[in-house]
């Protein structure tokens, strides 16, 4: 099973510390933010990580390839913790496509359509992923919708870096969700105070029981009133290859940009959504300063 990250956002909350420093390689605790997330597929047994970013963000690239001399410079002064936690993030199993334009959620998803649909070796090679040892980023691939129709992959994982999920726990929650409904779709919602609702999508549906919901309609970022539950898309998310079709085609939605929320409308007219509501103690914020700051000062009372 594949798993796409995102990564090619501006960061503009946390300006200017991300005007040279990617936001996603910003701190939790010890380690890159993004590098929780990339652990976390792995362990959700994704064969395949692909990293969606863009020519500013090399320094992502960088964190997840191979750095020997510095390794052995560590072992050498006698600090073999710290030798080992640079050798196991130059170790990690990623690849690399751009996005060229920041055009949205949905493009950026888009732009690992190829890999998802296993097409790597009919497109060419300036838009195959590049892994992160080859230290380059790629041109984002165009896919036919005729060449999307073409093949039945498997399902895959997206995950936001805003959302971090230290104890691992959720995608193999919403893995299971999905098996019990024909390899349905699954994305994990939060339960928010209702003025919150507005810097996200919002579920609707019916509760199949306290944890998992049907979903009938989502909606991104809607004005409070308009909003059809306290239900929040929470940053994960299981998707038919479908998504991929639906994706070739949807237009700018809220914000003028291609919204993942806006395909998965479209994928509900075929196709079965469910929601698994989240504790909110499982999956942290890190979006936001304010909740940055309050993920890194709640995971330091329970780290080792
Ligand atoms: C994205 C999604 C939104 C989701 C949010 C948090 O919004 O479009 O539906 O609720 O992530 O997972 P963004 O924060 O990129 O504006």
């Amino acid at each position: 099973m594949k798993a796409i990250i995102p990564a090619a956002g501006l960061g503009t909350r946390f300006l200017p510390a991300t005007k040279a420093v990617p936001k996603e390689l910003l701190p939790v605790l010890d380690k890159p933010a993004i590098q929780y997330v990339v652990e976390e597929a792995l362990a959700a047994g994704a064969d395949e990580v692909v990293i969606v970013s863009n020519r500013e963000k090399q320094a992502i690239v960088e964190h997840f390839s191979p750095n020997d001399a510095l390794v052995s410079h560590l072992q050498a002064a006698g600090k073999p913790v710290y030798a080992e936690a640079v050798r196991h993030a130059g170790a990690l199993p990623v690849s690399f496509v751009e996005q060229l334009e920041p055009k949205g959620l949905g493009h950026a998803v888009y732009c690992a359509a190829p890999v998802v649909l296993g097409l790597d070796a009919g497109v060419s090679s300036d838009s195959a992923p590049a892994s992160a040892s080859a230290s380059a980023t790629t041109a984002a691939p165009v896919v036919p919708v005729a060449s999307v129709s073409a093949t039945a992959p498997e399902s895959f994982y997206v995950l936001l870096g805003d959302v971090i999920v230290p104890g691992n726990n959720m995608l193999p929650r919403m893995l299971a969700i999905s098996r019990e409904h024909g390899n349905a779709s699954v994305i994990a919602v939060l339960r928010v105070p209702i003025e919150e609702v507005s810097r996200f999508g919002v579920i609707a549906g019916e509760a199949l029981s306290e944890e998992v919901w049907r979903v009938s309609a989502l909606v991104e970022k809607p004005p409070i009133e308009e909003a059809p539950s306290d239900l929040v898309v929470f940053g994960r998310y299981l998707l038919s290859p479908r998504i991929m079709e639906l994706l070739a085609h949807t237009e700018p939605g809220a914000g003028g940009e291609i919204q993942l929320t806006d395909a998965l409308v479209e994928l509900l007219a075929t196709e079965e959504l469910y929601a698994l509501i989240i504790d909110p103690t499982s999956g942290f914020d890190v979006g936001t300063i304010e909740n940055w700051l309050a993920t890194n000062n709640r995971l330091s009372r329970t780290a080792p």
